[in-house]
């Protein structure tokens, strides 16, 4: 393939990415955006691997990475849950960032092209920083994934003096930057990189683990943001258009995801761009913050939620964790569907930190055909609740919390949350009365006009369908 058309396809698969990006926005689009996004990455790599640059030497080894990875690829997205989503998320951000240390290390040794005055700067510069953010992507996502597996846990550690210690790791990278753009060989300039890569490593696994568990969805996008810019900074050292346009794509937009999520959880952005934030938010049990709750926990069955269900006139249905665990959304809509036929106005509100990615509960709900007509945000339905007979949360905790407005001292205190409480009655399906994700206690069980129906979300959906068929 020649340069030039190689060029031409390049340009085509930047402009299905963008396209793709604009049809993943909205939920009717976005499985158009997801062809754009096949297409434009098939576009690509062809391009590539035909491309001029890539010699006959080469390509068996190219062939058979791809062979290789491809294959661990389909393995990995066949078997994950979508509940792990967010582990391979993390896991898949860390090959990113490994991905542009190695690259960088390959064109710092790399003697083929001689760079001189200017442009052997540029280069330098370009190698540091892209390893340098390389380096931190790829620790930070290693320890991300530990603590959304489980493997690692969730509470936040705040070495003495940690602010300190990132002032002085940024100081020594900057000197050892200068000592590596003075070096005058390869060999000199080994050292300086190698330990500003250390530097890097552990900068990436100190700022992961001073997050706490409840302010993880945000650095996912933000680790999400970061392997964006890594690619960015491989395209500038491999002097890869195409590299260059979609790693700022996804650096950018992952950076728009996470003010989002900022905004969603109630956190600041520019303290979580710093990497210095979550310590007010982490997995600390509640016992030691704010108060027990206290009032009269009153389980109902599945034929007494079908019955309160029955003679309802409006319905929210606030879905959460436990209902992606549980696989429940089919059911969900099998009742959705059949309340409708019975001309109860059922709806759903989203919240966006609901499971345990973004979008996660949309994705089910598309998935089990429900109408995107009524799925709505929080933002949209929140003011809805005092109008509302049956509030019917699904496998939902921490979003549905109302500690986060009363209780200055929990954890969660100022995330905005789903206020089902405000409805005439509210029924949490769950299987006890263990802490959600960020380990808080809730007090909404112990409302007075709250009802606990016990059990896994499936089996009782199941239960309460039966009864409403009855
Ligand atoms: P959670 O607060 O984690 O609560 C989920 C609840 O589901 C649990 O309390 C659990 O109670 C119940 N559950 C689990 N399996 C179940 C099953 N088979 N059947 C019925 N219930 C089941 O979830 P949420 O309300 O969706 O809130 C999300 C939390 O995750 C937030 O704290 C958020 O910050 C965090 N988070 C979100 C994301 C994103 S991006 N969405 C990413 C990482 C973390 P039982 O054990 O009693 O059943």
């Amino acid at each position: 393939m020649s340069e030039n058309l190689a060029t031409v396809a390049y340009i085509g698969a930047t402009i299905l990415f963008i396209m793709s990006l604009g049809g993943l926005s909205n939920a009717e689009t976005s499985r158009r955006g997801n062809f754009y996004g096949m297409l434009g990455m098939t576009i690509a790599v062809v391009a590539t691997v035909l491309g001029p640059r890539v010699t006959a030497a080469g390509l068996p080894w190219i062939i058979g990475s791809l062979a290789v990875g491809g294959a661990i690829g389909v393995y990995a997205a066949r078997k994950v849950q979508m509940t792990q989503m967010p582990e391979l998320v993390a896991l898949m951000h860390s090959l990113v960032g490994l991905a542009a240390c190695l690259v960088g290390f390959a064109s710092y040794v790399d003697t083929s092209v001689v760079y001189t005055g200017a442009e052997k700067a540029i280069h330098e510069v370009e190698i540091y920083i892209g390893i340098l953010i390389g380096a931190v992507t790829f620790s930070g996502s290693i320890i991300a994934f530990g603590k959304l597996s489980g493997k690692i846990g969730g509470k936040p550690l705040l070495l003495p003096a940690r602010h300190w210690l990132n002032l002085i790791a940024l100081l020594a990278v900057i000197w050892f930057g200068a000592e590596f753009l003075a070096a005058h060989d390869v060999d000199a300039g080994m050292l300086p990189l190698a330990i500003m890569t250390i530097i890097a490593l552990l900068f990436g696994i100190h700022m992961v683990m001073a997050i706490g568990g409840a302010d993880m969805p945000v650095v996912v996008s933000m680790l999400n943001s970061y392997s964006g810019w890594a690619a960015a900074a491989t395209g500038f050292m491999l002097a890869n258009d195409l590299l260059i346009v979609t790693g700022a794509l996804v650096g950018s937009s992952g950076a728009i995801l996470s003010y989002i999520m900022c905004r969603a959880m109630n956190r600041n952005f520019i303290s979580v761009i710093a990497g210095g934030f979550g310590t007010g938010g982490g997995s600390t049990p509640t016992a030691a913050a704010g108060e027990q709750p206290a009032g009269e926990v009153v389980a109902v069955s599945a034929v007494e939620t079908a019955e309160l269900l029955r003679s309802a006139k409006n319905v929210i249905i606030v879905p959460g964790y436990g209902m992606a665990v549980a696989q429940a959304q089919h059911t969900v809509y099998e009742i959705t569907k059949l309340l409708r036929e019975k001309g109860v106005n059922v709806r759903f509100g989203i919240h966006p930190v609901a499971g345990r990615m973004p979008g996660h509960m949309n994705v089910l709900l598309a998935e089990a055909k429900v109408p995107y007509d009524i799925v709505l945000e929080m933002d949209e339905i929140n003011d809805d609740f005092p109008d509302t007979d049956v509030s019917m949360v699904i496998g939902a905790n921490d979003i549905v919390n109302p500690a986060a407005e009363d209780d200055p001292n929990s954890p969660i205190a100022g995330m905005p949350v789903l206020q089902v409480w405000k409805s005439k009655t509210s029924i949490v399906m769950k299987r006890s009365m263990a802490s959600g994700y960020a380990g808080v206690d809730n007090p909404l069980f112990f409302r007075e006009n709250n009802r606990m129906l016990f059990g896994d979300a499936k089996k009782m959906l199941d239960e309460v369908l039966v009864a409403l068929k009855a």
